[in-house]
């Protein structure tokens, strides 16, 4: 599926998921975004990259971060950006996905940022759209959600360097549902990490997740034993169906995150989540607004890292290659 990401000569054309992506694709992605995080320190925070360029949001779930952060970085790199409302749109009078697709495509959108609750949604508008038109996933059902990825690995090089061979880390909560682990636990493996721990009740944790390189644990603390990073996430009970945990009260109890348990852990680890948190149900206030939180620090880094991977995209090439000018 993965090789409809990729244009003839191995660049970036749609960004779907990071299974099976290169190793070094995901370092440009990094690299390029640390060349954006000063456009944030500019005093006019834009660079012209993707002028005339037209980008459409389309949110078919709930979004904070991910929807705020698309449009701020398609507009730091001069794009036009059409932010959506699904639920304002033809689509609730029976629209087809792919008419609208037809329809925007007809407005000259150049690319398309999905959100949905369908997973493989993303992949079959990609299936789908005109040769000049671009899909990223900002989140599918459980399958993947690559740019929070990409800035959570931005933002793990950004405090622990850019040897992911020395960090352990561990993914604690709702695995089984997450598609941000899906694509953490991938970026992690392709990015050579020494371990890729996943801490949850067995009720949370995937049918042989072990395939895809990481280790399990059900006891918290067991599993935060010397890891450089921790990596929190919420439970996702908007997609559990029958009853999975005991209470959310117990929950806490075993598996949310407090200052104490993280005693364990190596002495300058990191916390992070991909939020939206839930306090008192994962993590604890101590903990998230406490000095090893990083959880801020990675929403800052999602602009950088969504302009890198939609100007690798977009940009002509030539003008790609300058962007360090800007
Ligand atoms: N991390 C994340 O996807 O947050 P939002 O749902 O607010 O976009």
């Amino acid at each position: 599926m993965n090789n409809i990401q990729l244009d003839d000569n191995g660049r970036l054309r749609h960004f779907i998921g990071i299974e099976g992506l290169p190793r070094h694709l995901l370092v440009d992605i990094l690299n390029n975004a640390e060349s954006f995080i000063s456009v944030a320190d500019k005093q006019v925070k834009k660079a012209p990259l993707l002028r005339g360029k037209t980008i459409a949001n389309l949110f078919f779930e709930p979004s904070t971060r991910t929807r705020n952060t698309f449009e701020l970085a398609a507009k730091r790199l001069s794009a036009d950006i059409l932010n959506v409302n699904i639920s304002m749109s033809a689509t609730t009078k029976g629209e087809t996905l792919i008419d609208m697709l037809r329809n925007m495509e007809a407005m000259q959108c150049d690319m398309f940022v999905i959100r949905h609750g369908e997973s493989g949604a993303p992949f079959f508008m990609a299936q789908h759209v005109a040769p000049h038109v671009s899909i990223i996933n900002a989140g599918d059902g459980w399958h993947e959600h690559p740019t929070q990825a990409m800035l959570d690995m931005f933002t793990i090089r950004q405090y622990k360097g850019a040897d992911f061979s020395a960090l352990k880390v561990a993914i604690v909560g709702d695995i089984l549902h997450s598609r941000v682990a899906r694509s953490q636990i991938h970026a992690l493996t392709t990015l050579g990490a020494s371990e890729v721990r996943v801490i949850a009740p067995k009720t949370l944790i995937p049918k042989n997740v072990e395939s895809l390189g990481v280790h399990v644990y059900d006891r918290l603390m067991k599993g935060l034993e010397d890891v450089d990073v921790v990596i929190m996430l919420r439970l996702q009970k908007e997609r559990m169906q029958g009853a999975l945990l005991p209470s959310q009260h117990e929950y806490f109890q075993y598996y949310g995150l407090t200052d104490a348990k993280l005693e364990v852990v190596k002495p300058d680890a990191i916390v992070m989540h991909p939020g939206p948190i839930n306090r008192g149900v994962e993590i604890d206030s101590e903990v998230a607004d406490g000095d090893r939180s990083v959880i801020l620090q990675q929403v800052s880094n999602g602009i950088a890292v969504r302009m890198a991977v939609m100007s690798m995209i977009l940009a002509p090439k030539s003008t790609e290659q300058k962007k360090d000018k800007h």
